[in-house]
C-alpha cells in the first residue's frame, strides 16, 4: 500500500524523524539540565515495542531518516533490541539512514552492535577536550570514558561527527584545539548556537551565547574557508578548510534561521510529537497508538499533527533579552 507522504502547510516534506527514547542521561550538562532533574516515572515510557510501531508507521508515511536521541539514548534498557528492529527498514530500503546522537559514554559497550545493525555514522556531543572543563560542563561526566567510547566507534568503522555547543567564556579558546583534533582524527565537527531550552536563568543564556558568525570569523583568521553545498538532511551548513581538508558545520538557529527548509519532527519517549523544537505545541500519539492495533487511527493523528506544523521557532537574543524561551529541557525532545 503506498501512502501519501507527509507534507506540512508550508509545503515542506517531512522525511526526518528524531526520536527521544529516554529523557534520562548519565550527564548533567549545565546548559541542558539542572543538577537535580526530575525524570519521568519509568511506567510512563512507551515500551520498545510501542516505539517500534510508532517509528515504523512514520517510515510507512515516507520518513527516510531516523535519528535516535535522548537524554542519552544508550542508557535506555534494551535499546539494541529497538535498533535491531529498525534495521529491517534499512534492509527494505524504506529507511535511508538510521543513526543516533550520543554523549559517547556508552559507546565502548555498544559501538560494534550499532555498526552491525547498519548504523553508518553517529553524532557525538563534546564541548571541550580539557578534563577539568569537561567535568565542569557535564557535572557527572568523565572525558576519558567519552574519548574511549569514540575510539571504540572508530574501531567499529562508524563515521563520527562531533557536535560542540559554542559557549562564550567556556570553549572559545579551544576553537583551534578542537578543530585540529577533529582534523587529525578525520571527524566532521559542527558548532551549535546555544538555544533557550529549559529554564536556566536568562542572564546565563545571553552571557553564554557565542554567535557563530563570530566563531566563523575567528576560524577564517587561520584557515581558508569555502562554503560547501553539502546537506546531511540536518540544519548544519558546511565549509571546507583548505589547509586541513576537513569539514566544519554551523548550526545557527539564532543568527541564521534555517526553518524554511525544515524537514523534521520530534517524538518523545512518552509518544508526544513536537512539530518544532522551538514551539510548545505537540500532539499526543500515545492515545491513538493504544486505542487500536490497527494503524489507521495513528496515521490520521500523525497527519493532523503535521497539518499544524508551525513556520518556525521564535528564539531571539537581540537586545540582550531572551525571546522564544521554551520551558521544556532539550533532553525532553532530544535536540
Ligand atoms: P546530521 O544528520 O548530522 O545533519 O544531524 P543533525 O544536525 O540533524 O542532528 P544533530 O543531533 O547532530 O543535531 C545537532 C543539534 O542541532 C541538535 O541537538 C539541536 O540542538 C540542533 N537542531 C537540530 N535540528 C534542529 C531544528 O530543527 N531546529 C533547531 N532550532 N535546532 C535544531
Ligand atoms: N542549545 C543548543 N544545544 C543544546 N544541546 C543541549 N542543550 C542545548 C541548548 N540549550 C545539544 C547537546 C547535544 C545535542 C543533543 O543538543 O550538546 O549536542
Ligand atoms: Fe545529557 Fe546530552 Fe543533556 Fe548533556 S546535553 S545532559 S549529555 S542529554
Amino acid at each position: 500500500m503506498t501512502l501519501a507522504p507527509l507534507i506540512d502547510p508550508f509545503a515542506r516534506a517531512i522525511s526526518y524523524l528524531r526520536v527521544s527514547v529516554t529523557d534520562r542521561c548519565d550527564f548533567r550538562c549545565t546548559y541542558c539540565m539542572t543538577e537535580h532533574m526530575t525524570f519521568l516515572p519509568k511506567a510512563e515510557l512507551l515500551t520498545l515495542e510501542e516505539l517500534d510501531r510508532l517509528c515504523s508507521t512514520f517510515v510507512g508515511l515516507g520518513v527516510e531518516k531516523l535519528r535516535i536521541t535522548g537524554g542519552e539514548p544508550l542508557v535506555r534498557k534494551g535499546i539494541m533490541t529497538f535498533f535491531q528492529g529498525m534495521a529491517r527498514h534499512l534492509e527494505t530500503g524504506a529507511l535511508k539512514e538510521l543513526t543516533l546522537t550520543t554523549n559517547g559514554s556508552q559507546l565502548r559497550k555498544y559501538a560494534a552492535d550499532l555498526a552491525a545493525v547498519g548504523v553508518k555514522r553517529i553524532n557525538v556531543s563534546l564541548d571541550t577536550l580539557d578534563d577539568q572543563k569537561f567535568a565542569e560542563i557535564t557535572r557527572w561526566g568523565r572525558l576519558a570514558q567519552v574519548l574511549d567510547g569514540i575510539a571504540a566507534a572508530q574501531e567499529a568503522g562508524l563515521k563520527i561527527k562531533i557536535n560542540t555547543v559554542a559557549l562564550k567564556g567556556f570553549n572559545e579558546e579551544e576553537l583551534f584545539t578542537l578543530t585540529d583534533w577533529c582534523a587529525r582524527q578525520g571527524f566532521d565537527l559542527t558548532f551549535i548556537e546555544v538555544m533557550p531550552m529549559g529554564d536556566m536563568g536568562e542572564a546565563q543564556r545571553v552571557d553564554q551565547y557565542w554567535p557563530l558568525k563570530d566563531l566563523r570569523a575567528q576560524l577564517a583568521s587561520r584557515y581558508t574557508l569555502t562554503d560547501l553545498p553539502d546537506r546531511t538532511g540536518g540544519p548544519a551548513r558546511y565549509v571546507r578548510l583548505a589547509e586541513t581538508g576537513q569539514r566544519i558545520g554551523f548550526i545557527t538557529p539564532l543568527t541564521h534561521n534555517f526553518c524554511e527548509s525544515c524537514n523534521r519532527v520530534r517524538l518523545t519517549c512518552t509518544g508526544e510529537l513536537y512539530m518544532c523544537l522551538g514551539q510548545e505545541d505537540m500532539a499526543d500519539l500515545r492515545a491513538p497508538l493504544r486505542a487500536s492495533p490497527d494503524d489507521a487511527q495513528l496515521r490520521q493523528a500523525i497527519r493532523a499533527a503535521i497539518a499544524r506544523k508551525p513556520k518556525g521557532h521564535d528564539f531571539d537574543y537581540s537586545r540582550q533579552v531572551v525571546k522564544g524561551q521554551m520551558t521544556r529541557h532539550m533532553s525532553h525532545t532530544g535536540g
